[in-house]
C-alpha cells in the first residue's frame, strides 16, 4: 500500500467488536454555562453513501472530501469494495472511489452487511438489481425490520428476482438481471431512498427510466448524478416532480464536497435554542431546500436563528448557521413539509416540549418505518420525561408550557441515532437529567457528538456523560 494510504480508521469488524460491547447508558444534565462558539457537524449522510456508490460506478477516480466516517457510511464503503470498486482513505482525510464504470461491478463473495442503514440498503438494492449476479443484503436488528417491499416492487420491472422474509424483510437475495429493462414507476409514498433506487437500476438499463414522486423529496441523487454526466429532466408533475434519466451513460469520476449535515446540525442548533443565553455557530452546514423544513419550523416557532456566508459547494447550497437563544411558540406543522424534515421530527418534539403552546406535526405516518417507530418512541421520550404529549392518527401534538419539563426519565433508543441525541438534547434543559439506554448507535450519523456537545458547554462537568 503507497505510504500515503490508510486503511480506513475503522473497519466493519471493529464495529461488529463495538456491537458486541453491550448498550452504553449516557446522561445529559444542564450545562454551568450557555452553548457557545463556533462547531462543525459531521457530513452529510445522504450525500456521503451517494458520492461512494456513483464515485464506484464512474470511469476513474472520484475524490470525497468531507465524507461522513459514520458507521452507516462505512458500512457502503465496505459494500463498494465486496462489489469490485477500490475505497481508500488518505492520512488527510480524502477518500478516492476508483470506479468500474456503470455495469461494471462483480458478484460480491459473502453478505453485504449494511448494519443500521436503511439508505445503503435501498439504494444498493437498487445498483444490485441491474447487475447480472446473486447477491445478498442484511442488517442489524433494526434494519431487519424494516420494509424492503417498497424497493423489491418497483426493481422486480427490471427484470430482477427477489426472495425476503416475510413482509419483504432482510435478508434479502438478488439475482440481478442479465439485460435490464427501463423502469416506469410512480411512487406511492415520498420516499428519496425509492427514488434513487429506481434511478440507481435505470443507470444500467438502456432507454429512459422515469419517476414520479407524489411529493418533491430530497434531490441529492438527481444533482450527483447530473455532477457524473448523466442526462436528467426533472419536471413538475401535481404536487410532485417527474424524474427522467437516460440509461447507460458513461459516468465520469467527479469530486464530491460533502457539506455538513443539516440533520445533524439539527441537534447542537435546537440545544442552543433552549439553553439559556446560548449563541452558537454551526459552519458550513447544507442548505438544499428540500432539506430545510426543521429551520422554516423554527422561524415560524421564533427562533433567532439565521444564515451568514450562503455559497454554493460541490453543486449543493452551503451557508454557516448562527443560533441565539430564543423563547419558541407553538406551531401547527403541516404534512406537505414532511420531506424536507422527514428526519428531524424528534428534536423538533424536543423544541416543542419547551415551546409556549401545542405544537401539532401532522402526517409522520413515515417516521414508523425509519430506524425505529419514531412516532411512538419520540412520544414516549416526551411522556417519560414530563411533556404532555399525544398521538392521533399519524399526528404528533406536544403540548409545552414555554419552561423546560420535569425530566428524570430514561429513553428507550430502540437502536435508533436521532432518539438518542434527540433525548440527550431535553436532558440539556429538564431539571432532572435525562438518561438514555445506549449511545452507541449515535455513531451510525455523528461520531464525535458527545464531545462537540460537551466542548461547545465549555469549561466545568460535562453535560453529557456515562451513566
Ligand atoms: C434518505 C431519505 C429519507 C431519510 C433518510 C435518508 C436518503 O428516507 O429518512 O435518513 O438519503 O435518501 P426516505 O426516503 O425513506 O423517507
Amino acid at each position: 500500500m503507497p505510504p500515503d494510504r490508510v486503511p480506513v480508521k475503522r473497519t466493519t469488524a471493529m464495529l461488529s467488536a463495538a456491537a458486541m460491547e453491550g448498550p452504553r447508558p449516557l446522561l445529559a444534565r444542564r450545562p454551568s454555562g450557555p452553548l457557545s462558539g463556533s462547531i462543525q457537524v459531521p457530513g452529510d449522510k445522504s450525500i456521503s453513501h451517494r458520492a461512494l456508490m456513483f464515485g464506484s460506478l464512474a470511469v476513474g477516480e472520484t475524490h470525497i472530501t468531507g465524507l461522513l466516517e459514520g458507521e452507516d457510511v462505512l458500512r457502503t464503503a465496505d459494500a463498494m469494495r465486496s462489489l469490485g470498486a477500490t475505497v481508500a482513505r488518505d492520512a488527510d482525510g480524502l477518500w478516492r472511489v476508483a470506479g468500474r464504470g456503470v455495469g461494471g461491478l462483480c458478484e460480491p463473495a459473502d453478505v453485504l452487511d449494511m448494519g443500521n442503514s436503511g439508505t445503503a440498503a435501498r439504494l444498493l438494492a437498487g445498483i444490485l438489481a441491474s447487475h447480472p449476479f446473486f447477491a445478498v443484503l442484511t442488517g442489524d436488528a433494526s434494519l431487519r425490520r424494516r420494509p424492503m417491499q417498497r424497493v423489491i416492487e418497483p426493481l422486480r420491472g427490471c427484470g430482477a428476482r427477489f426472495a425476503a422474509r416475510e413482509g419483504g424483510r432482510l435478508p434479502l437475495a438478488i439475482e440481478g438481471a442479465a439485460a435490464a429493462l427501463p423502469l416506469d414507476y410512480r411512487l406511492p409514498v415520498a420516499s428519496a431512498q425509492v427514488k434513487s433506487a429506481v434511478l440507481l437500476c435505470g443507470l444500467n438499463a438502456p432507454g429512459v427510466t422515469a419517476v414520479e414522486e407524489p411529493q418533491p423529496t430530497r434531490d441529492h441523487s438527481e444533482n450527483m448524478l447530473r455532477h457524473f454526466g448523466a442526462e436528467v429532466w426533472v419536471e413538475a408533475a401535481g404536487a410532485g416532480r417527474m424524474i427522467r434519466l437516460r440509461g447507460q451513460p458513461e459516468l465520469r469520476a467527479a469530486d464530491v464536497v460533502v457539506p455538513g449535515d443539516p440533520s445533524s446540525a439539527a441537534f447542537p442548533l435546537v440545544a442552543a435554542l433552549l439553553v439559556p443565553d446560548s449563541r452558537l455557530r454551526i459552519n458550513g452546514v447544507g442548505l438544499n431546500p428540500l432539506r430545510t423544513g426543521l429551520f422554516a419550523t423554527l422561524n415560524e416557532m421564533g427562533a433567532r436563528l439565521s444564515v451568514e456566508n450562503e455559497r454554493v459547494a460541490g453543486g449543493e447550497r452551503v451557508g454557516d448557521l448562527i443560533v441565539v437563544q430564543s423563547a419558541l411558540r407553538g406551531v401547527d406543522v403541516p404534512p406537505e413539509r414532511v420531506p424536507s424534515m422527514v428526519d428531524e421530527f424528534p428534536v423538533l418534539a424536543v423544541a416543542a416540549a419547551c415551546a409556549q403552546g401545542q405544537t401539532r406535526m401532522r402526517g409522520l405516518h413515515e417516521l414508523r418505518v425509519k430506524e425505529s417507530d419514531r412516532l411512538t418512541a419520540t412520544a414516549a421520550m416526551l411522556a417519560g420525561n414530563g411533556v404532555q404529549v399525544e398521538v392521533s392518527g399519524d399526528d404528533l401534538i406536544v403540548h409545552g408550557k414555554g419552561a423546560p419539563p420535569v425530566g428524570g426519565g430514561v429513553v428507550a433508543t430502540h437502536m435508533d441515532h436521532r432518539l438518542a441525541m434527540s433525548a440527550l438534547v431535553l436532558g440539556l434543559v429538564t431539571d432532572q437529567p435525562v438518561g438514555i439506554d445506549d449511545a452507541r448507535f449515535i455513531d451510525t450519523s455523528f461520531p464525535g457528538f458527545v464531545a462537540l456537545m460537551n466542548g461547545a458547554a465549555g469549561e466545568g462537568t460535562p453535560a453529557l456523560l456515562a451513566a
